[in-house]
Order: structure tokens, then C-alpha cells, then sequence
């Protein structure tokens, strides 16, 4: 023990990379165990004075500190040509890779998942979700449907042609038929997956097998999570969503660890709001402050370049990551990105159609129309990232994250006041104390 969880709280791109960072340096393994290179997670490493900005896409953020072991855990699908570049990408700047784990049951996405995603979009036309074109929910429901191709298959080449056989000749067909692209050839696919397997055989493991010897012997396990709790496909705005489960929950389906084995829940929680890609999003800006958000926070995406959608802080959504995350400790992020402001308002629950509602309403037609009931804290001016205890920080930010706080009913136990390693404030320990 223990065994963290990190998650998500908004739609993405809250700084789960920095937070697991943070903690890289005091865990054993950080276990990536969703999702795949739709991901995009920001590490900034001050380095002989320097400034270095990594930027993991497939890889647990953990990859970066020396003495975890990074773990790509069953329930994440792999693009293994993304997998390799990213690891050379890494070796090429020094950074250690040689300790990586995969599972042999994870999910592989072939390139024709990758075509699938963009024409399927195309098709869409103006319902697209706006995904990142990766392959990410082909692949899922090719695992759903039975028609997946996993890791342990690259080493059994009858069953792998069988399985891309099998899977080519539905996908062929839509391909052909209904999109009317260039189909699939079987050789070609096989060849392509066959010429990754002896480069990554001595990464491929039984993950859960691995994990769970390591709790047994006490060491501390970091869950990593992609994505966020609106963007699980369970519990987030469907069909505006990604094809995986990443809340809370997740890490346990996507590395086989149990329930009964999990700490504590780290949720990552922006200071405001963003989204990347369409669906609904009741505190979006479309005026200057959204601009002011967009510029100050630098908020472009780390994986497509696409400007990030702005808004102020929603704490009907934190309450809600909360409860389905069963969140033990916030961590606020970019809190100096709120720097300057004369208010800063922060909606406290909705109104849809002249009712208030203070949870997220059940009905998806009534989030598409809710009106944001704001309150209007005091801002502040004062330059807070040189700041590293909560005292330091003016008042009217202590208050902010104080009513924030009570408004999502779980303690903050960090605060972001800047993109690098240090610029963190702590308040209560983010690991949990070992178990007696
Ligand atoms: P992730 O996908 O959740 O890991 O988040 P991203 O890396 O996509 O986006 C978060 C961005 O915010 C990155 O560019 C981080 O370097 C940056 N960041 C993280 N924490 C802070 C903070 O407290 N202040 C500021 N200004 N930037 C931060
Ligand atoms: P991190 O881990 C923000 C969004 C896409 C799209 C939807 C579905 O960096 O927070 P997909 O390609 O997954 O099928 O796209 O989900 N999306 C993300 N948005 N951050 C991410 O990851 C995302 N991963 C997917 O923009 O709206
Ligand atoms: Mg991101």
C-alpha cells in the first residue's frame, strides 16, 4: 500500500501530467490505464537552469522520474508506431524508457482504426464529436465487439492473421461500401503489427500480476488517468465523450487491480474551465474573458494544436467528479492564470428553463441548456507564483479556493500557481500515509 488514484475533474487537460509528476518522485509505478495517444499531458522539468517541456502522449507522465516503473495497463489501446517514436523521442533526450511494462492484454490500434476514426467525423458532418483522429473509438468497439487485436497476439502469428482476418472482413466493407475509401490488406496490416513484436517483447507483461506483487509488498502505486470524468463515456456528456471509462473506477478495470486495494483519489481540478472538441459546456466564454483565459493559460491543445474552448469554473461539475470519483483530495491548477481579474465568477449551480438545479442534470437535453448561476468572488492582483504556502497567497485567492472548496465538498490539498515542477503549494500530503 497505498495505492493512488489520479483523475480528471473537467473535460481534460487539467494538468494530470504535472500533478503525477509531483508525485512521480515518491512512488514505485505509475500505471497509465486508459485511453491512448488522444492524450496529452505536459511535464515542465527545470533542468541546469533550463526550462524543458515534455509532452507524454501514450506514456505514463511517471516515465519521467528515474525510479518509477511506468506501466501501460490492459485497459489502454496502443498505436505502436506512436509508442516507439514517443520512447525515441524520450532516449533521444535522455530520459531512461528501459523499465517501461505493457500489458499483453491491452488493445492495439490498427492503422485502419485510425482511417475509420477520420472518415466516420467526415461523415458525421456537423454531429462530428470533434475527436482527436487517433483510432482511440474504433478500437474500443472492436474490443467491445470481439473484433480487437491485442498485444499477446503479435507473438502467435496464425491467431494474429486470423484475428485481422476476421476483423478486416466487416471493416472492409465499410470502408469499401459506405465510405468508400481503400480497403484494408490483410499482408500489409499483419506485416505492419509483426515488425513492432521483438522490439517490444521484453516490455510486454502480465501487468496485474506484476501490480499486485507490488502492493503486496508495500510499495505505492500511482494510477494515472487520460482524459476526464465529463469526457468517460459512462458518466460523462455522451455522445461527446471518449470511448473509455476515466474516472475513478477505471484504473481498477484498465490494470486488474481491485477496488479493495485503492487509497485515495487525487482529482485534477482547473481553475476554470476548458474543453477541446464539440458537445455542451454551460460556463463557455465567447467574449473577451474566454480570449483572456485562452492567452493567459495557454491553452492549446497538446496533442492537436486546436484552441482550447474557455470558461469560468464550474463547481456543479466538481461536486459532481466528487461523487462518481469518490474524491479524497482536490488539486486546483493554474490558479495564477486567474491573476488580475476585478471578479472572478464562479458558477454554483444551473438554471434550466427557470428551475435551479445544484447537481448535474439528469437529462443530457436539460445540461445542453442550462444557464449558469454565477457567483462574483473578489480578485486579486498580486503576482502569486512565487508563492509555496497557502498564507502567501492574497486573501482573495485564499478565499477562492476556500469557497471552492466547500462548493465541491472535498478538500484541496494543492495548488498550481505555474506550469513548473515547483510551482505547486502544498496543504495536506497528496500521498497517503502507509497502512499499518
Ligand atoms: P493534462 O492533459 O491534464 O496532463 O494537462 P495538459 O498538460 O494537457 O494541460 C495543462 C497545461 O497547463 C500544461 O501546459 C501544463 O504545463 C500547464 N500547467 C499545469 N499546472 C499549471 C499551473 O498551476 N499553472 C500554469 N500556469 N500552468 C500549469
Ligand atoms: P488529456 O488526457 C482533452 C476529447 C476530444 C473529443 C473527445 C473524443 O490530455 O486530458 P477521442 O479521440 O478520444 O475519441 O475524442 O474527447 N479528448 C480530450 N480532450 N484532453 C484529452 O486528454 C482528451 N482526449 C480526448 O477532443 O472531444
Ligand atoms: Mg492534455
Amino acid at each position: 500500500m497505498p495505492a493512488i488514484v489520479l483523475v480528471g475533474a473537467q473535460w481534460g487537460d487539467e494538468g494530470k501530467g504535472k500533478a503525477t509528476d509531483l508525485l512521480g518522485s515518491s512512488v514505485d509505478y505509475v500505471v497509465k490505464f486508459n485511453g491512448g495517444n488522444n492524450a496529452g499531458h505536459t511535464v515542465v522539468i527545470e533542468k541546469d537552469g533550463k526550462r524543458e517541456k515534455y509532452a507524454l502522449h501514450l506514456l505514463p507522465s511517471g516515465i519521467l522520474s528515474p525510479n518509477c516503473v511506468p506501466v501501460i495497463g490492459n485497459g489502454v489501446v496502443i498505436d505502436l508506431s506512436v509508442l516507439f517514436e514517443e520512447l525515441d523521442g524520450l532516449e533521444a533526450r535522455g530520459v531512461d524508457t528501459s523499465k517501461l511494462l505493457v500489458s499483453a492484454n491491452a488493445h492495439i490500434i490498427p492503422s485502419y482504426n485510425r482511417t475509420i476514426d477520420k472518415v466516420t467525423e467526415r461523415f458525421l458532418g456537423k454531429r462530428r464529436i470533434g475527436t482527436t483522429g487517433r483510432g482511440i473509438g474504433p478500437t474500443y468497439a472492436d474490443k467491445m465487439n470481439r473484433i480487437g487485436i491485442r498485444i499477446q497476439d503479435l507473438y502467435d502469428e496464425p491467431i494474429l492473421r486470423q484475428k485481422v482476418e476476421a476483423a478486416l472482413a466487416f471493416k472492409n466493407q465499410v470502408l469499401a461500401k459506405i465510405y468508400n475509401t481503400r480497403a484494408a490488406a490483410v499482408d500489409e496490416v499483419v506485416a505492419e503489427l509483426l515488425s513492432y513484436a521483438d522490439r517490444l517483447a521484453p516490455m510486454v507483461a502480465d501487468t496485474s500480476l506484476v501490480l499486485g506483487q507490488a502492493l503486496d509488498r508495500g510499495e505505492t502505486v500511482l494510477f494515472e488517468a487520460g482524459q476526464a470524468t465529463l469526457l468517460d463515456v459512462d458518466h460523462g456528456t455522451y455522445p461527446y465523450v471518449t470511448s473509455s471509462n476515466a474516472v475513478s473506477a477505471g484504473a481498477c478495470t484498465g490494470s486488474g487491480v481491485p477496488p479493495t486495494r485503492i487509497d485515495s483519489v487525487i482529482a485534477i481540478l482547473k481553475a476554470y474551465t476548458t474543453r477541446v472538441g464539440e458537445g455542451p459546456f454551460p460556463t463557455e466564454l465567447h467574449d473577451d474573458f474566454g480570449e483572456f483565459l485562452r492567452k493567459t493559460g495557454a491553452e492549446y491543445g497538446t496533442t492537436t494544436g486546436r484552441p482550447r474552448r474557455c470558461g469560468w469554473m464550474d463547481t456543479v461539475v466538481g461536486r459532481y467528479a466528487t461523487r462518481i470519483n469518490g474524491v479524497t483530495d482536490f488539486v486546483i491548477t493554474k490558479l495564477d492564470v486567474l491573476t488580475g481579474l476585478e471578479t472572478v465568477p464562479v458558477c454554483v449551480a444551473y438554471d434550466v428553463g427557470g428551475v435551479r438545479h445544484d447537481e448535474m442534470p439528469v437529462n443530457q437535453t436539460d445540461f445542453h441548456h442550462a444557464t449558469p448561476i454565477y457567483e462574483e468572488l473578489p480578485g486579486w492582483w498580486e503576482d502569486i507564483t512565487a508563492c509555496r504556502s497557502f498564507e502567501e497567497l492574497p486573501a482573495n485567492a485564499q478565499a477562492y479556493v476556500l469557497r471552492v472548496e466547500e462548493l465541491i465538498g472535498a478538500r484541496v490539498s494543492a495548488i498550481g500557481v505555474g506550469p513548473g515542477r515547483d510551482e505547486i503549494i502544498e496543504r495536506h500530503p497528496l500521498k497517503p500515509a502507509v497502512a499499518g
